[in-house]
């Protein structure tokens, strides 16, 4: 297979943890990092040997060298820094949420779809072991239908105005930054739900310090899903099934521990990731790459935009009921 050359774009804490699995992923080559500074793009390349610094985003759109860019800028830039990417015709991987609302990521996609280039958001769950390991058990009925999940995703997060999480200018609050998970989680084991309640709590920046939602769906199945800046929780899914229960552990989005609960016996798995987890979504990106696609088989492109109209939907309910 042949090297694929990344390009980094915004060199904060995520980009280092990727960077980090990177290089330990076959044929991944670190090519290029790309700060809107550039002693900060040559200190993370000195760092990480990357070939190339810039102190600009447009040197990184430009390089005729890059394979893939991986967007790794506060949400409220993934929708113009996507959209420069696809139009400089560079394949992209882009970080979660794919952008702040669906008007965004529907000209996103269709911007990919026009250019003929790869794009995918960065769920590095949906390529985790354990979601395959639960999906297969759901799709294959081995213990009946899904019945209830219960998921949530929360920490206690230092209150900064200006800081990502809080600040509106940003993208902040805890529905998009974190409350995408169990949402995904649910979207991914049970479709679009038909009906959805939620409610949440606001910080003093106005965006949500948490919500709280409900999913109901035509058969009968429930979800509950919370998500919160304001405090600390395990961060588990519990997925009920007719005949057993399914625990993805804490955290449950990135996590290598599941067990299942069957006639109170529990199976009890372990992945043994080596890694933090991004090089299972890298090594799928080159997987595709390596094949043609313009878009993954495994993500695509409707479900992150139904992902986002549900984040949508979910953000007008609970901003119409807040709690004091
Ligand atoms: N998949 C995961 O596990 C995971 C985990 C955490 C975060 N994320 C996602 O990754 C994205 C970045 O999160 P992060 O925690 O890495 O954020 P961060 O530490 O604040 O870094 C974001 C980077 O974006 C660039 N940037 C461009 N314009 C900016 C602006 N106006 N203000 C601040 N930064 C700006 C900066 O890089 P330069 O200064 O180098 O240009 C900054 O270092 C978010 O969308 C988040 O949802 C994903």
């Amino acid at each position: 297979m042949k090297t694929v050359k990344w390009g980094i774009l915004g060199l904060g804490k995520i980009a280092q943890y990727f960077v980090e699995d990177l290089l330990k992923v076959d044929n991944a080559e670190l090519y290029a990092v790309a700060s809107r500074s550039l002693t900060k793009a040559e200190e993370f390349s000195n760092n990480f040997q990357a070939k190339k610094a810039y102190g600009s985003y447009e040197e990184l759109y430009k390089d005729d060298n890059v394979d893939v860019i991986y967007i790794a800028t506060p949400h409220a830039f993934h929708y113009q820094n996507a959209l420069d990417a696809i139009k400089s015709k560079k394949a992209v991987l882009c970080e979660k949420p794919i952008a702040l609302n669906a008007i965004q990521a529907q000209e996103m996609i269709e911007a990919a779809r026009t250019h003929n280039v790869f794009f995918m958001e960065a769920i590095w769950t949906n390529f985790m072991p354990h979601l395959d390991k639960t999906l297969e058990i759901s799709s294959e009925k081995r213990y009946g239908d899904i019945k209830h999940i219960n998921a949530e995703f929360c920490f206690k997060a230092n209150y900064d105005p200006k800081g990502r999480l809080f600040n509106p200018l940003l993208g902040g609050g805890a529905l998009l930054d974190i409350g995408m998970y169990p949402v995904f989680l649910s979207l991914k084991l049970l479709g679009i739900p038909k009906e959805i309640k939620a409610t949440q709590k606001q910080a003093k920046t106005g965006v949500d310090m948490e919500t709280s939602i409900q999913f109901i769906y035509p058969n009968g199945a429930t979800a509950i899903l919370f998500c919160s800046f304001d405090k600390t929780t395990p961060s588990e899914a519990i997925i009920e099934f007719e005949n057993a229960t399914v625990k993805l552990h804490s955290r449950f989005h990135q996590t290598d521990e599941m067990s299942i609960n069957y006639n109170g016996s529990v199976e009890y798995f372990n992945f043994n990731y080596r890694h933090r987890g991004y090089n299972f979504e890298i090594q799928h990106v080159q997987d595709c790459l390596s094949k043609g696609l313009t878009e993954s088989p495994k993500l695509t492109l409707d479900f992150s935009l139904s992902l986002m109209k549900i984040l949508d939907e979910i953000k007008t309910i609970a901003e119409a009921s807040p709690l004091s």
